[in-house]
């Protein structure tokens, strides 16, 4: 399979986004009562997340991402869980036989993908067996695509450059709704569909390290790059007052939510 854009972010993700998905992977392995050693499927994993979790509590654990980078990155990370393996597969192609796991899980993944997120999830249902669980996890901030995004997006409005301003995060701002979500599960064949909103702290660079900590991620932007070739030490600044601003939990990190949802594929 080819590389994609995130081979190259499996450092920066590892850091900085893997914390915040962590704490919600816990949530929502807490919320959907697997029985021990369950089978249990992670699409598109990154760097392992829900995956690593859900092995050490027991369960045995497929992990699958299109990016080798990822893939390689758990496989040494699942390396003590027997058991447990990452491979490198399409989401929208799972190479497993019907009704394979117990539960399917996709972390901030298949909801980014749109028009094929019913797809994708419809494999999932697919491969999980009856009565079994799909469960997805997606933003539920009004920027889409997580915390670290909110600060981008408002330190280049603030700038005043047309050509900087602007910013959307490309599909994420669709799913943002927990009834959205139960209805997307609805469509790809889930029954006894719910969700809940979730907040946890995400851990983030100090105001005056964001851009540097975070650059690679932010490069992937047309109106970041613009900014940086144009405005390098206001954005910097803006940056930095932006992570300030942020309303932030009882350990001093800005606050993300989420949607947790759920669906039983039917008997
Ligand atoms: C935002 S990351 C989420 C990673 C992890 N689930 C988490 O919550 O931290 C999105 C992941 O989706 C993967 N991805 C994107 N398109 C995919 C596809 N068609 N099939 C499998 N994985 C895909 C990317 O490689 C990336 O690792």
């Amino acid at each position: 399979m080819a590389e994609t854009i995130w081979d190259a972010l499996v450092p920066v993700y590892e850091k900085w986004a893997e914390p915040t998905s962590a704490a919600f992977a816990e949530a929502a392995l807490d919320r959907a009562e697997l029985c021990a050693a369950s089978a249990v499927l992670d699409v598109a994993a990154g760097t392992g997340a829900l995956a690593v979790a859900a092995a050490a509590r027991g369960h045995g654990v497929h992990a699958i991402d299109n990016s080798p980078g990822m893939v390689s990155r758990l496989t040494e990370r699942l390396e003590s869980y027997p058991g447990s393996s990452a491979q490198l597969m399409d989401a929208l192609d799972l190479q497993y036989g019907d009704d394979e796991f117990d539960a399917a899980f996709s972390m901030l993944g298949v909801l980014y993908f749109g028009p094929m997120a019913v797809k994708a999830l419809t494999e999932m249902v697919r491969v999980v067996r009856p009565g079994g669980v799909v469960g997805v996890v997606h933003w539920a901030s009004p920027v889409g695509g997580g915390p670290m995004f909110v600060p981008l997006v408002r330190a280049l409005d603030r700038l005043g450059d047309p050509e900087a301003r602007g910013l959307t995060i490309p599909v994420t701002n669709e799913f943002l709704e927990g009834g959205d979500v139960e209805h997307v599960l609805g469509e790809a064949g889930c029954v006894d569909v719910w969700s809940e909103k979730v907040e946890r702290e995400s851990p983030m660079p100090t105001p005056e390290t964001f851009m540097d900590e975070l650059d690679l991620f932010f490069q992937m932007f047309p109106q970041y790059r613009t900014a940086v070739s144009r405005h390098r030490d206001r954005l910097r600044e803006a940056l930095a007052e932006e992570v300030r601003l942020m309303a932030k939990g009882k350990d001093g990190h800005p606050l993300a939510q989420v949607n947790i949802a759920y669906g039983r594929v039917p008997r």
